[in-house]
């Protein structure tokens, strides 16, 4: 019997959100899909085919282009999960940059892009046995997921391991640069139209400004065992 179930872990940026996703998914043996990745990734392209800038976004030009945009992950041994691959070219790297995190919020906010990336999250989890990682993945692409875990942070904290992670990728910026932009996309994501990133009705909220790594990894795990066994009784 197939007993998998679904996983959406939901939460602000930098909250270690795909950190514990990717965990809970090797423990379980579960795919792992970080659905940020894939809004970077159409940023990504958006600011290589000069469809945003500091001064202007064609939104209209980014939705005609939209499918030019294919999108796939392919598991990467070095990294130990899947790396995302835009029209062929693995950009796991790339995405991670200051300037796709400036424009990604905005590319977000577009319906269209929404829908597509959406559909696409509903059509790799039909299986179950996923752990997906994002902003409205427990209330919009899996409402019925069987479990849903809502982190936080404080947007100090947050802005501070992030700051870490990028001085350690030998990236130039500044404290002030990446709290700022923390603050500035918790902003945009909590308050733009379409799904915006709001706690579930049935998410379990996890506030990891004090936790370890390690405690929060086994909080999480403990859940996904207890909805699995719940699953084998059914
Ligand atoms: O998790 P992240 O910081 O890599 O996400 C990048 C951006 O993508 C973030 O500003 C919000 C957006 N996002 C979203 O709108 N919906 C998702 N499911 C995942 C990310």
């Amino acid at each position: 019997m197939n007993n998998k179930i679904t996983i959406a872990i939901d939460g602000f940026s930098s909250t270690g959100k795909s950190t514990v996703a990717k965990q809970l998914a090797k423990e379980l043996e579960y795919i792992y899909v970080d659905t940020g990745a894939m809004y970077r990734a159409v940023t990504l392209f958006a600011l290589r085919n000069s469809l945003i800038s500091e001064t202007s976004f064609d939104r209209e030009g980014l939705i005609a282009k939209l499918p030019e945009v294919d999108l796939n992950f392919f598991y990467d041994n070095t990294l130990g999960f899947a790396a995302i691959y835009l029209n062929e070219e693995n950009v796991e790297e790339e995405i991670r940059r200051m300037e796709v995190s400036g424009y990604v919020s905005q590319v977000a906010a577009v319906s269209e892009v929404r829908e597509k990336l959406v559909a696409e999250q509903q059509q790799m989890g039909k299986e179950k046995g996923i752990v997906m990682d994002g902003r409205d993945i427990g209330t919009v692409v899996f409402p019925d997921a069987e479990l849903k875990i809502f982190m936080n942070a404080s947007a100090e904290e947050r802005a501070e391991r992030r700051f870490k992670e990028m001085q350690q990728k030998g990236q130039a910026v500044s404290f002030e640069e990446v709290l700022k932009n923390v603050q500035d996309r918790d902003h945009q994501d909590t308050t733009r139209e379409d799904s915006p990133l709001i706690l579930a009705e049935d998410a379990i909220e996890i506030d990891n400004s004090y936790l370890t790594p390690e405690d929060q990894f086994r909080i999480v795990l403990e859940l996904a065992e207890e909805k699995i066994a719940e699953q084998k009784v059914i």
